[in-house]
């Protein structure tokens, strides 16, 4: 397997991810942890991650000197770059200016890490973010690569197998940089690249058993795709220690309810507990208009919901959730983590100290498109594991403002009207996510020969490889006025329609 040694980037996940692909296993652990798991796992290769800090400031993190002196083969990225550099005798400095963004670099001589891909003088495009840069090269290191704003872009000593970049391979705007990394794991540090989801759905199963013993498991299921693989992955392992319980707060999509709960108790004879909790949640959404406090009032009331069923059941102690990586990552500084928060997404980081329950989350280490592979494996049905991606905390965050039982109800219809277009025009598998936002905002119009003055709704269509980054999708040039004018004939309470071009990043993908 490989070590990835965590030193707090957003994106170290996305070194795990391009090493599955790569056919192999890895794992992550921080920086502090990392002299012990190495000892433990006693990996066949390391990858040092970037992250925020700066090797020039003192007490930043180091790489632990077992894994330099271990003479296993090594791949420094950006701040593992300049760990690298620094411990081994180079220097790295502080950039007057940083380097954020798409950069090219110019390959300037041959590299293991460039068989079958790069030659020398070509240009390749890259994905930079740094502040810091190598200005010496430690003894051993040549150079293979360089950009205007990097000399050292891509370092080796190749006696040693040691290999190092300034840029981030592991994100999608370095368009060859699973090439890379996949050159790493297979051509440096000689893996063979076998591991497939079918591996990755024996040893959760087996850790799954491990884990819950003969303990009884209830699983929160939202209507989507991660908490329903989940479930079927769980139920496996575990068969009918699993019950599920879905919680009806009257924030789901048009049919949503319906659709899982026949799915559930009809195809797969799963124990399902349906809770009606509409009262309970919009009773307690009354009047909270921040969209943390929204996060966190969900998040804890359906905690309170699953106690009160786990209660009912009897003698449940775990908790099951469809929790994903970038649910993780973006909750991260809550659980002590290295990176900042950016919403506290209501699986994570909205679970309230006193719950009582342990949490059971075999999906904590995929992505979306992986999820959908499990899915596919456990034979869940095509319609579902193509779904789009639906938040925990459900149209409540398409609601900025107040949320009332009106509002989550014109939104409803809205957004059922919405995405009935997109199937009928066949674009929903060509959309990573596609949804309705009903804004607190009222704007004047002209209906017959009256005025209105009603709510403006925003329609928002994405695409993405994993959820981390974005893009608006462009619909083709009929589609946006069929649906703002169907939306506005047969949705009272919305005159006017508006389209949201923002990528990811600067904005997220939800609205709150
Ligand atoms: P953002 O808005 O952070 O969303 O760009 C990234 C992806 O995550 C989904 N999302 C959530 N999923 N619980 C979830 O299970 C949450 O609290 C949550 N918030 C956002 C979002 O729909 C998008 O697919």
């Amino acid at each position: 397997s490989i070590l990835i040694v965590d030193f707090g980037s957003q994106v170290t996940q996305l070194i795990a991810r391009r090493v599955r692909e790569a056919g192999v296993y890895s794992e992550i652990v921080p920086f502090q942890s990392a002299g012990e798991a190495f000892a433990r796992i006693k990996p066949a290769a390391v990858i040092l991650s970037g992250g925020p800090a700066s090797v020039v400031d003192e007490n930043s993190p180091r790489i632990p000197q077992a894994i330099l002196d271990s003479g296993l083969p090594m791949l420094g990225i950006c701040y593992g770059q300049q760990a690298l550099t620094e411990q081994l005798g180079g220097k790295v400095e502080k950039g007057d200016s940083g380097e954020f963004g798409e950069a090219f670099i110019t390959v300037e001589d041959e590299c293991t890490l460039f068989d079958g891909l790069w030659a020398r003088g070509e240009r390749h495009q890259v994905w930079m973010s740094h502040g810091d840069k190598v200005t010496a090269l430690a003894p051993g290191f040549r150079v293979v690569a360089t950009s205007p704003g990097a000399p050292y872009a891509i370092i080796a000593n190749d006696e040693r197998r040691i290999y190092a970049m300034q840029f981030h391979p592991e994100v999608v705007h370095t368009p060859d940089g699973a090439k890379l990394i996949a050159n790493f794991v297979r051509h440096v540090a000689g893996l063979t690249g076998d591991w497939t989801m079918a591996e990755f759905r024996a040893a959760k199963i087996a850790e799954i058993r491990e884990q819950v013993g003969d303990g009884r498991v209830i699983c929160g299921l939202s209507g989507g795709v991660d908490s329903s693989v989940a479930a079927l992955l769980i139920h496996e392992a575990i068969g009918d220690q699993l019950t599920c319980v879905f919680v009806d707060g009257g924030i789901l999509r048009q049919g949503e309810a319906e659709q899982v709960v026949s799915l559930f108790r009809g195809h797969y004879n799963i124990p399902l507990v349906h809770v009606d909790a509409q009262d309970l949640f919009m009773d307690g959404l009354a009047g909270v208009t921040d969209p943390e406090a929204k996060r966190k009032f969900i998040g804890k009331t359906f905690i309170d919901v699953f106690e009160a069923e786990a209660k009912k059941i009897g003698g449940a102690e775990f908790l099951a959730q469809g929790t994903l990586y970038p649910d993780v990552i973006e909750s991260v500084s809550f659980t002590g983590g290295p990176s900042v928060t950016i919403k506290s997404h209501h699986n994570v980081g909205g679970l309230p100290e006193r719950m009582n329950m342990k949490l059971v989350e075999p999906l904590r280490e995929l992505f979306k498109d992986e999820v959908r592979v499990l899915g596919r494996e456990l034979g869940l049905p095509d319609v579902f594991v193509g779904r789009h991606p639906f938040p925990g905390p459900g149209l409540a965050i398409r609601i900025p403002g107040e949320v009332t039982r009106e509002r989550c109800d014109i939104l409803r219809k809205a957004d059922a009207i919405y995405l009935e277009e997109i199937r009928k025009a066949g674009l929903y598998d060509a959309i990573w996510q596609a949804f309705a936002v009903l804004l607190p905002v009222r704007s004047v119009g002209v209906m017959g020969d009256g005025r209105t003055y009603d709510s403006v709704l925003a329609l928002r269509a994405v695409t993405s490889v994993d959820g981390m980054t974005a893009q608006a999708f462009d619909f083709p040039g009929d589609f946006l006025p069929r649906v703002t004018t169907r939306i506005i004939n047969e949705v009272k309470g919305i005159n006017r329609v508006v389209y949201d071009y923002t990528s990811k990043p600067p904005g997220t993908i939800e609205w709150e």
